[in-house]
């Protein structure tokens, strides 16, 4: 039996990664599947939350009664995230958001001919979403959930990105080319404001989906429905 803990809860959950346009046929882009935030989709809504889910260009089915809004872009990703937030109890950005994107999109397809030499590319950073709602909480005792994606001293990036972002949980995951990335698994280490760390073994999404939650729940400040 699964608890109704968020029960009359509204969680909005960002999964997928971004796709930064150079023109109308290519991209920047990351391998994020979309597995990890879907599964904290599905978990939530399991346990009585009404979801929002923001889904960055991701191929996998929406989960059954969940609202998925879908998006292609960092902005569009901001935007749709600000606007479920407003009433939000909780906003966890499991997504890949692109820092930076194309400072200029050609509006037809970039030929190959014709140039002698490739230009470089140029990029312009894009809004860090997390530590904006972390800072401008849309709704007061919101709880802001955050993942950090390292490839090298893991803990120790982690710890200096919760400290940047002041978001009050950061979900710390290893990522490389077959790392978490489309995987059905994953582990991490939940790092609170607060000091606490949770580590959560290898094992399903759904299950470290499930720690963050406990976690969340735990957090906000009056008592829920469930
Ligand atoms: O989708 P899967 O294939 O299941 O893979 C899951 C995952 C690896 C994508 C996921 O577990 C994960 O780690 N997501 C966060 C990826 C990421 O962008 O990490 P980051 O360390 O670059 O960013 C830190 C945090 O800031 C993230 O919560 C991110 O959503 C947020 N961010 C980043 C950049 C930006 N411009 N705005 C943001 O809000």
């Amino acid at each position: 039996e699964v608890p109704a803990d968020l029960a009359g809860r509204h969680v909005v959950i960002s999964a997928g990664g971004t796709r930064e346009p150079l023109d109308p046929v290519r991209f920047l882009g990351n391998r994020s599947s979309g597995k990890q935030g879907y599964a904290l989709a599905r978990t939530a809504a399991a346990r009585g939350a009404r979801v929002t889910l923001v889904a960055a260009n991701s191929a996998l089915a929406a989960p059954g009664g969940v609202d998925v809004v879908p998006v292609e872009t960092a902005v569009q990703l901001r935007e749709a995230v600000l606007k479920a937030a407003s009433d939000a109890d909780a906003v966890v950005m499991a997504a890949a958001v692109a820092d930076f994107r194309p400072a200029v999109y050609a509006p037809g397809k970039i030929k190959k001919h014709g140039t002698a030499d490739p230009e470089p590319v140029a990029l312009v950073r894009n809004p860090d979403i997390l530590a904006e709602l972390a800072t401008d909480r849309p709704r007061a005792g919101q709880i802001v959930v955050g993942f950090a994606a390292e490839t090298d001293d893991v803990l120790a990036n982690g710890r200096a990105k919760l400290a940047r972002k002041r978001c009050d949980l950061l979900v710390v995951n290893e990522v490389g080319t077959d790392k978490t990335f489309g995987a059905e698994e994953n582990e991490a280490v939940v790092l609170g404001a607060d000091g606490s760390e949770t580590s959560v073994p290898y094992g399903p999404k759904e299950a470290l989906s499930d720690t963050v939650w406990d976690l969340v729940a735990l957090r906000f400040p009056d008592p829920g429905a469930g």
